[in-house]
């Protein structure tokens, strides 16, 4: 009689050949059930009880209503109004009409179960004309009722005092960022916020990337106020070389005027904390050789250090001080007074990593590596054609977890274990119809999950997550064109629907909760 065996073996080359073509055929599935199952790897660690799970959003990209209730033009209500700066043609003033839709969106947010959410506040709704004008009291109200519905649910506000939009008065008056008269400006805003909102309010951030917002505003000069040098970019006016030093030394001013009119006036009764959002990229050098891994360091030099090292040090990074030697602007003794206490936490907006190439000993040309602006750094998502990481639709960003992680450590040691939030991290895609199955995205917010955890096992201090963004919304110079929704908004009607990763996310914060109810059983 034929046993089993010997009939399985009998069919041998049949079932071999249909077992190779299936597994040919699903090695997409196979790759990524492979990674998913590495993503369970850390599935016995648990976030901390009061870990804040949210979705980030912000005032221009989300909220429309651009003349509503007293609000002025913005900066960037201007530039978009500038044919050829964005790309579809398109502009913030319905964007996804946040301002009238937001109880929706926060039943969506209830739903999902976050128990935070990161918004900006338009400085142009509360103070159209800056300090030289009145406080919008419709600009207060509506963010008051917004705030109260957002506590009522359960969910705390995480609130950014300025996401790159300024009310336009003060670029007309007297060219904002670049003057010093900026900080008494955004002073008097942030002691408005802290009076109105700061007794609800927990979590402030003073700027979001004010890396990207100078680096783009006046070195490449896509963002406004579009200024840059001709060898970077296709600008009126602007120095490349100069300017975006200003910007960032008037920034980090106001942050710190900001911090302790915080710290002095409110913070004692209000219980709250403050800190700074910042953009970051994990650099990985191109080769072994010691001029690119020291171009790592000057990378991240120029890039984060930049803003967080006076913070918290009271002095520009010694790689920025080498190399623009007296070009950089001094700290005045007040300054360097309340930079000893100036943040609670620091915000880490963390998508993408590049390479990084020595541009001191090698050349090249400016703009790309080859100025002192940029340290002397060219930074480039390739190296000998192939992409660190796994490329996206969009240019500027390659998938690669592991820069999630390095770069919580080096924050952590860099910055001595000051608490971290990730205050953004999503995946984006072109607009390429409805893709309600992104399974992408999932697999992408899995993948840095899993990377964030590592870093916390490591003793990173990480205390949230915001994934960017609930909806798709308004994204800058690329219009709607691309999307990181977990819901897909249709621009037209602006019905919301959710995509899968709604429920992934969903599902992971619940999942999270139920960790936590089991630990303390
Ligand atoms: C970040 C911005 C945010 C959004 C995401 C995709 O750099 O802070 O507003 O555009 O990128």
């Amino acid at each position: 009689m034929e046993t089993k065996s010997s009939m399985y073996l009998s069919q041998f080359p049949l079932w071999f050949l249909c077992f190779i073509i299936t597994l040919v055929s699903s090695s997409a599935w196979y790759d990524d059930h492979i990674s998913l199952r590495e993503i369970n790897s850390e599935e016995n660690f648990s976030f901390p009880r009061n870990f804040l799970f949210g979705t980030a959003s912000s005032s221009y990209q989300y909220e429309g209503a651009y003349l509503t209730d007293g609000k002025t033009l913005s900066n960037w209500d201007v530039f978009t109004s500038i044919p050829g700066k964005i790309s579809d043609g398109s502009h913030g003033k319905v964007a996804v009409d946040h301002y009238h839709r937001y109880p929706e969106d926060l039943d969506l947010m209830e739903d999902l179960g976050v128990n935070s959410y990161r918004l900006s506040l338009s400085w142009a709704r509360i103070l159209p004309m800056g300090r030289f004008g009145d406080v919008n009291m419709a600009g207060i109200d509506h963010y008051n009722s917004m705030i109260n519905d957002i506590l009522r649910r359960g969910i705390e506000p995480f609130v950014t005092l300025t996401h790159y939009d300024i009310p336009q008065e003060l670029e007309f008056r007297y060219g904002s960022w670049l003057n010093p008269q900026i900080r008494e400006d955004f002073e008097h805003y942030a002691d408005i916020c802290f009076q109105y909102f700061g007794n609800r309010v927990k979590f402030w951030s003073t700027f979001n990337e004010p890396n990207v917002q100078v680096i783009l505003g006046y070195r490449k000069g896509t963002y406004p106020p579009s200024q840059c040098s001709k060898a970077f970019g296709n600008c009126t006016r602007g120095d490349s070389d100069i300017e975006p030093l200003v910007a960032a030394h008037n920034i980090i001013r106001s942050h710190l005027a900001a911090v302790n009119i915080y710290r002095t006036k409110y913070q004692e009764e209000q219980r709250g904390k403050i800190g700074i959002v910042m953009n970051t990229i994990w650099f990985e050098p191109v080769s072994d050789s010691l001029e690119d891994r020291l171009a790592v360091e000057r990378a991240q030099a120029f890039y984060l250090n930049w803003f967080l090292d006076p913070i918290v040090f009271g002095r520009y990074p010694r790689e920025m001080r080498k190399i623009i030697g007296e070009d950089l602007p001094e700290f005045t003794r007040d300054d360097l007074k309340s930079s000893k206490s100036g943040l609670d936490f620091i915000g880490i907006n963390q998508y993408t990593s590049r390479y990084a190439k020595d541009c001191l000993h090698s050349a090249c040309e400016p703009g790309k590596g080859g100025s002192r602006a940029e340290g002397f750094v060219y930074s480039n998502a390739h190296k000998d054609g192939l992409p660190l990481g796994e490329p996206t639709g969009v240019d500027w960003f390659n998938i690669y977890p592991q820069g999630m992680e390095k770069m919580l450590m080096y924050t952590t040691e860099r910055y001595k274990n000051i608490p971290l939030y990730v205050t953004e991290n999503g995946f984006g895609e072109n607009n390429t119809g409805v893709l309600l199955n992104d399974y992408r995205r999932v697999k992408f917010m899995s993948n840095y999950l899993d990377a964030l955890k590592r870093a916390m096992r490591k003793g990173a201090d990480v205390r949230g997550y915001f994934t960017w963004s609930l909806l798709d919304n308004f994204e800058w110079i690329s219009g709607y064109t691309i999307r990181f929704g977990l819901y897909h908004v249709d621009f037209d009607t602006q019905e919301r629907t959710p995509r899968l990763s709604a429920s992934w996310y969903k599902n992971f914060i619940f999942q999270h909760r139920a960790q936590n109810d089991y630990d303390d059983a």
